[in-house]
């Protein structure tokens, strides 16, 4: 037997933040960098004896090398088979599926989601356990501990597998599966919309333009929408992933995925456009010449599911993370439905959808997903648009217009200030914090604070308490400020401001949404002390 025990020594910086290990390229290139972390997920996994795991990525540079690795690692950690998808690709909402599918014991997913990639760009670890989403804080945090105090990891001397062919081989008695990374996944969404008015929606004429951003979405996009659905060759773009993005920032917000931006809002705009992120996980979605927020998304989605064949017996409930905008909770109180506030990050909706108690849920940051896996889906929200659409047979921005008009409009913005001196950016929220309890009466401009507290959330199925998700300040306006740091950043400190204000006269719903939101804007400043304590002006990115 090839199989090896290799010496090594503790790296100090291998804390999984909310959706795994994420550092640089050359980080993880560190020798036995990507070993020490994946011995302590396999020493943390539960039952691998002889289990089933699933590897695969988003294709970024340093996929193929890192798969490579985990496949030898598995195999001499005692697995008895491992999923990978061919060419070592899969979406993360594949992997979820495959997760579920075949019962396997977890999935390793290679990615940074949305950040960079290339040879100086960002890479990641993530594990997600049998029920598909990603591991619980528990989780995270043994194989954190583990591994600070590791000292060997195990691996195999065998050969590189050919993950370009599809079928099964072995290392060292352990069965790998090359799998086309496309099918299962495209199999589930037969299931869930109807394939059949979507495919008449695109034979009507209807046209859409689909951005990859050159990550891993392509090739699901291409073979659902063009092959499967019958939207024209080129409906989808930017369908080929690369390791580098072909340069691209792989994030669909107004800012990154600006040719589709550009081409929604010109004379020659189709019917609909979308895009996906890095791991295919999240998703943008616009009208002509109207960007629709991933909040009004959600709640346009809870809505119309049921005229979807996979939601036609109508919704358990909805979950929103708490920074996104309350346009959800409106329709659930209208379907009689519950809607539940979580933590940023998708590990909080797995617990409600396992217990049955939610169907939908959705992030303000591009993620909408449904309890058909444990992950947000992008091109799943993008397929149940186009469900709704097939079936109201009304333009989109009509569509969002009139959800508005019934329901009012929850304008909302996000000010991301990247790369901030971490000590600084903590300083910030301490001093957030502790000015909370003078807030509330006081005057910012035309806003009057109602009331101010840190978010700290109570799980209603395991009852366990996660504190301090992010500063909130409520205004008697019915506006709202949200303060938090990023979990996700590979450099300093990311501070993100939530800015949101309802209006409930139709005749007001034109105004544009950063008019709409200055009052307050200029009171989040203002009460954080931003230009004081960052040193910045302005935000790095507006979404
Ligand atoms: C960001 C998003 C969050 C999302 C996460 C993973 O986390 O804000 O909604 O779940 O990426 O995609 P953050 O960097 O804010 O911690
Ligand atoms: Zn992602």
């Amino acid at each position: 037997m090839p199989t090896k025990s290799v010496q090594t020594s503790p790296f100090s910086d291998q804390r999984p933040g909310t959706s795994g290990l994420r550092k640089k390229v050359p980080v993880f290139q560190q020798p036995h960098y990507v070993e020490n972390f994946v011995q302590a997920i396999f020493d943390t996994v539960e039952g691998r004896d002889g289990a089933t795991l699933v590897v695969g990525g988003d294709g970024r540079y340093y996929n193929k090398e890192v798969v490579q690795k985990v496949l030898k690692m598995a195999a001499a950690n005692g697995f008895g088979r491992v999923l990978v998808g061919q060419n070592g690709l899969l979406s993360t909402p594949a992997v979820s599926c495959i997760i579920r599918k075949y019962k396997a014991v977890g999935g390793v997913v290679l990615s940074a989601s949305h950040n960079p990639g290339g040879p100086q760009g960002d890479f990641g670890i993530k594990f997600n356990v049998s029920h598909g989403g990603p591991a619980p804080e528990t989780f995270t945090e043994a194989v954190f501990k583990r591994t600070q105090g590791i000292t060997e990891y195990k691996t195999s001397d065998a050969s590189d597998i050919d993950l370009g062919r599809i079928g099964e081989t072995a290392i060292d008695g352990m069965a790998v599966q090359v799998l086309d990374p496309v099918a299962d996944y495209a199999e589930l969404m037969e299931t869930l919309v109807d394939f059949g008015k979507i495919s008449s929606l695109f034979r009507s004429g209807f046209t859409m333009r689909f951005d990859a951003l050159s990550a891993v979405t392509g090739p699901y996009a291409k073979e659902i929408l063009e092959r499967r659905l019958g939207a024209p060759a080129g409906t989808v773009v930017n369908a080929e992933p690369m390791p580098d993005f072909g340069g691209h920032h792989p994030d669909p917000n107004p800012v990154h995925a600006h040719e589709l931006m550009e081409l929604m809002q010109g004379p020659d705009a189709p019917d609909f456009g979308a895009a996906s992120d890095g791991d295919g996980d999240r998703n943008m979605i616009v009208a002509p010449n109207l960007f629709v927020t991933p909040s009004d998304s959600l709640a346009i989605l809870t809505a119309h599911a049921h005229l979807a064949p996979g939601y036609a017996g109508g919704l358990a409930g909805v979950a929103r993370s708490m920074p996104t905008s309350r346009a959800a909770d409106r329709v659930a109180a209208k379907l009689g439905i519950k809607a539940y506030e979580t933590p940023t990050g998708w590990k909080f909706f797995a617990n409600l959808m396992d217990a049955g108690l939610v169907t939908l849920c959705g992030e303000e940051s591009a993620g909408t997903g449904s309890n058909h896996i444990r992950e947000k889906d992008g091109l799943w929200a993008v397929l149940l648009w186009l469900n709704i659409l097939a079936e109201l047979k009304k333009p989109a921005d009509q569509i969002v217009r009139e959800h508005w008009a019934a329901f009012g409009r929850d304008f909302y913005t996000r000010y991301d200030y990247e790369e901030i001196e971490t000590e600084r950016a903590d300083e910030l929220m301490t001093h957030l914090r502790q000015g909370l309890s003078t807030l509330p009466g006081k005057r910012f401009g035309e806003l009057t604070v109602e009331s101010a507290d840190d978010f700290a959330y109570t799980d209603p199925v395991d009852g366990s308490v996660t504190p301090k998700q992010g500063v909130r300040i409520l205004f008697k306006e019915d506006a709202r400020a949200v303060f938090r740091l990023s979990g996700t950043g590979t450099a300093g400190a990311t501070l993100r401001i939530y800015m949101e204000r309802f209006e409930p006269d139709p005749s007001r719903h034109h105004v544009e949404r950063g008019d709409a939101l200055i009052p307050v804007v200029e009171a989040a400043k203002e009460i954080a002390g931003i230009e004081g304590f960052t040193g910045r002006a302005a935000p790095s990115v507006v979404t």
